[in-house]
């Protein structure tokens, strides 16, 4: 690998004055950044891409300079050292490519609009202005910016605007921070506003293509998360606004630049009187999340990428910290549970996988890092271990202290560990390092041999996979006093399994509560013991319980067929979390079924008796005064009863529909994408898979959206699918940020997934040049893993993208999910005729 040099080396700039001339018309902008820093070496390279360079100059005088794309950069001579003032005079142009300065497109009343909004993380700020653009290279910047402004528009940036000029918008000087973290945006915006206790601005903004009451949840989330994180962190806000904006195309979720964070519409916006309440709770998390960031992350920064982990882990974590906070009647950490966490064990478990902590260089590699799974639910987890180790006190005391030792300025994983170690006394970096530095987890297993209790760790594999030895310092959380709380060794004997059962009165258990990264095989004995009592035990434990099982399966370390007899035993359960993993594993089952079989028909069978006492209590229509695990399980009752072709539940839905055909918007938000996917499953036709189109382009409404495209997706007749496809293409229709998530729902539609599979083959370099440079692309490829079950399939996966291994950013991601089909498809041929057995004789 080339070994890169940081720029920050050679000169460390120290303020920026940014002037910006910005033509949406003709999608070309000009600039003028002059910047104040210290040279340490007369050749020093200031990054710039796309960029066109017109002058160098430093005192007045001309300077010669060599562009170097490779690098980013360009590359000056100059004539000593020390404190040196530079102007780069540029030109450039807006592109669609979500990153840099761009162009967003919306449409009010059938007139096409757009604003202009800025994404600079990870390596983009150099696309907009010259800049050091590396996150320890803080500096203090004034922006001033002119654009083809008219009558009523809004102009937004990191610190407010403090005078207007000749057309120019000049803005307050920032305080000292990193170039990813700028941001600008234009346009006809609208917002609400209001102000923390301690007087911070906060606001919400958006284009005028959504009714204005749906800014209202946003705002009071946001002031409540300000409020709440001043007094966590003991830390005041240190900007006097705090702006939220709603882009039309956005390439992330959202992104926490200082005083100005910006998000997809999805995750801001929301009507207040018919949203379900799992979108309220993933409104409320992503905007907790971002501004966790504004402390951390923002006012103390990682100093390099490789320590991205220390900022989205930690925001990650602080999501749900606030939102418990905020919201304590959403019992948020059970959504830890079932998003989090088995996506963390899900993905960690599949040889190749990277750790938390990775040495990064090179750009291509830096947007590879933002693997989801692992730098965010694998992190949060490692952090909620060190919460629950050292507790919430030294937690609030360490951070108090991390953050007056290092703001304005950057850190390392290791000064976070440093500062929660010395506030709680406990070595946390020697614990942590185990689960930052190592990729994977392990599996523990417990077992009663020749009558004494043993433990004994190794790493769990989903796939093919090569032994490392690996050992991890494990906090256990049993449940019997003479287990230690630190397990490091290999093998550990624990005593007499008889006197300490009856000591204890209860079955043997590890990782109550389910808060450390990794998963348990108990042996026969101790798991018999514990299912014979498992409806006692609370919900989290039934979730574990059936969540190690599932994940054991899936590596071949249990049979399917013997989880299968389980899941009855869950079926009446109240609990979103049991029903989540219920659902979870019965879902699990469809890959052992070959579509429109007879095996089919029986998991079918299998499904109505999970569901149809459950369906029959909770219905299509929400009570008014039901519990939130009524509200949250609604949702996978519903989807079994379907799937089960349970004639209530189809007719029921049906009735819905008709009753609501002319204000399908209207239907209500919890059910609504249930009605509308069976209506397209059951009674289609030309005319509603038009209607439903033309709904999907013409509304605003984000989760409307979604639920059309769930509902669109699951069409059935080909020359409509194949007509689906051609949209695919026409950001028009489809906006090339939610693309992926169509082609996923339609690769997983056994009627369409051939033509879906066909598409992606052959617009490959469309594709590519289109949505290429997001930091997900290569999520296209985790989602086609998600789906292939057969080994014709696995064979053509391989054909299509083993050539295609060598691409930066990709290399991981396909080998990776070589395994997780190839898996499935062992899988499913060793242990399919007794799984259905299995099935057959549950759904008696
Ligand atoms: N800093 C990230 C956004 C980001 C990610 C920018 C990768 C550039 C590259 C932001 O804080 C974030 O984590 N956003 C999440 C949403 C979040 C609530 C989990 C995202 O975009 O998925
Ligand atoms: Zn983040």
């Amino acid at each position: 690998m080339t070994e890169f040099k940081h720029f920050f080396e050679t000169f460390q700039p120290e303020h920026y004055e940014i002037f910006l001339d910005i033509n949406r018309e003709n999608k070309k902008f000009s600039g003028k950044t002059t910047i104040s820093g210290n040279a340490k070496n007369t050749k020093i390279a200031i990054h710039e891409k796309d960029l066109t360079i017109k002058s160098v100059q430093s005192d007045g005088h001309d300077l010669s300079f060599n562009i170097d794309p490779e690098l980013d950069a360009i590359k000056i001579e100059l004539p000593q050292t020390g404190k040196t003032s530079l102007t780069i005079s540029y030109r450039a142009t807006l592109t669609d490519s979500m990153m840099g300065i761009y162009p967003s497109y919306y449409e009010v009343n059938g007139e096409k609009k757009q604003i202009i909004g800025t994404q600079f993380e990870t390596t983009f700020a150099r696309q907009a202005f010259p800049c050091i653009d590396e996150p320890e290279a803080k500096a203090t910047f004034d922006l001033a910016i002119k654009f083809d402004e008219k009558p009523g528009e809004t102009i937004l940036a990191n610190m407010p605007e403090v005078r207007e000029k000749d057309g120019v918008h000049y803005f307050d000087t920032t305080m000292r921070m990193s170039t990813y973290l700028i941001a600008f945006a234009f346009g006809d915006l609208q917002s609400k506003k209001t102000s923390t206790k301690s007087g911070v601005e906060v606001s919400v903004y958006s284009t005028k293509a959504h009714p204005i009451k749906q800014l209202d949840f946003a705002l009071d989330i946001a002031k409540r998360s300000i409020e709440f994180y001043e007094e966590f962190y003991q830390t005041p806000y240190p900007l006097p606004q705090s702006n939220q904006l709603a882009l039309p195309d956005f390439s992330a979720g959202a992104m926490e630049n200082w005083g100005l964070v910006t998000y997809r519409e999805a995750y801001l916006l929301l009507d207040p009187d018919n949203t379900a309440l799992n979108t309220k709770q993933l409104v409320a998390t992503v905007i907790a999340h971002e501004l966790a960031h504004q402390w951390f992350g923002d006012l103390v920064t990682m100093k390099w990428w490789d320590d991205l982990w220390l900022n989205e882990s930690f925001a990650n974590m602080m999501e749900y910290v606030a939102v418990d906070a905020i919201e304590p009647s959403w019992n948020i950490w059970e959504t830890f549970q079932t998003s989090d966490v088995p996506s963390a064990l899900q993905r960690d478990a599949t040889d190749g996988v990277q750790s938390v902590h990775v040495q990064v260089e090179h750009p291509a590699e830096i947007d590879a890092l933002f693997d989801g799974a692992i730098v965010y639910a694998k992190g949060a987890r490692m952090l909620v271990m060190v919460r629950a180790l050292i507790g919430d006190d030294a937690l609030r005391k360490g951070l108090k202290n991390y953050f007056a030792a290092h703001h304005y300025g950057n850190a390392t994983g290791h000064d976070l560990w440093s500062a929660l170690g010395d506030a709680s006394g406990i070595d946390v970096s020697a614990v942590m390092n185990s689960w930052l530095e190592q990729p994977g987890y392990p599996a523990v297993a417990a077992a009663v041999v020749n009558g004494k209790l043993t433990i004994s760790q190794q790493q769990f594999f989903i796939g093919e996979n090569q032994e490392a030895g690996r050992l991890w310092q494990i906090p256990l959380n049993s449940n019997y006093d003479s287990v230690p709380a630190i397990f490091a060794d290999k093998n550990l004997t624990i005593g007499d399994y008889s006197e300490l059962r009856k000591a204890a009165g209860e079955p043997f258990r590890l990782n109550i509560g389910n808060n450390s990264h990794f998963i348990v095989k108990y042996d026969k004995t101790l798991l018999s013991d514990i299912l014979d009592d498992i409806n006692s035990f609370d919900s989290v434990s039934q979730l574990q319980i059936l969540q190690d099982l599932r994940l054991l399966a899936e590596g071949r370390q249990v049979l399917y067929a013997d989880i299968v007899p389980l899941l009855m035993r869950f079926s009446s359960s109240r609990s979103m979390l049991v029903n989540a993993a219920l659902y979870r594993v019965a879902n699990n089952l469809k890959k052992f079924v070959t579509p429109k079989s007879d095996e089919e028909k029986a998991l079918k069978v299998l499904f109505e008796k999970l569901s149809s006492k459950q369906f029959i209590r909770l219905g299509w229509k929400p009570k008014p005064s039901e519990s939130n695990d009524d509200q949250l399980t609604r949702p996978y009752v519903l989807n079994a009863a379907l799937y089960a072709e349970n004639d209530d539940a189809i007719s029921s839905a049906h009735d819905l529909f008709v009753d609501n055909a002319d204000k399908l918007l209207s239907l209500p938000a919890g059910v609504r994408v249930y009605v509308l996917a069976n209506e397209m499953k059951s009674f289609a036709n030309t005319a509603l898979f038009d209607k439903l189109l033309t709904a999907y382009h013409d509304s605003s409404d984000a989760s409307f959206k979604e639920d059309l495209r769930v509902a669109i997706t699951s069409v059935t007749d080909s020359s409509l699918i194949a007509h689906l496809i051609e949209k695919f293409e026409d950001a028009d229709v489809i906006k090339p940020q939610d693309l992926r998530g169509w082609f996923y729902s339609l690769l997983a539609n056994n009627n369409a997934q051939q033509a879906a599979w066909d598409w992606i083959r052959k617009d490959w370099d469309w594709l590519e040049d289109t949505v290429g440079g997001d930091m997900e692309f290569a999520t296209y490829i985790t989602v086609i893993s998600m789906v292939f079950r057969t080994p014709e399939r696995l064979t053509e996966f391989k054909e299509f993208f083993e050539p295609k291994l060598n691409t930066p950013g990709l290399t991981r991601e396909i080998s990776m999910d070589i395994k997780v089909i190839a898996n499935r498809v062992d899988l499913v041929e060793a242990e399919k005729t007794s799984v259905i057995a299995a099935i057959l004789e549950a759904g008696r």
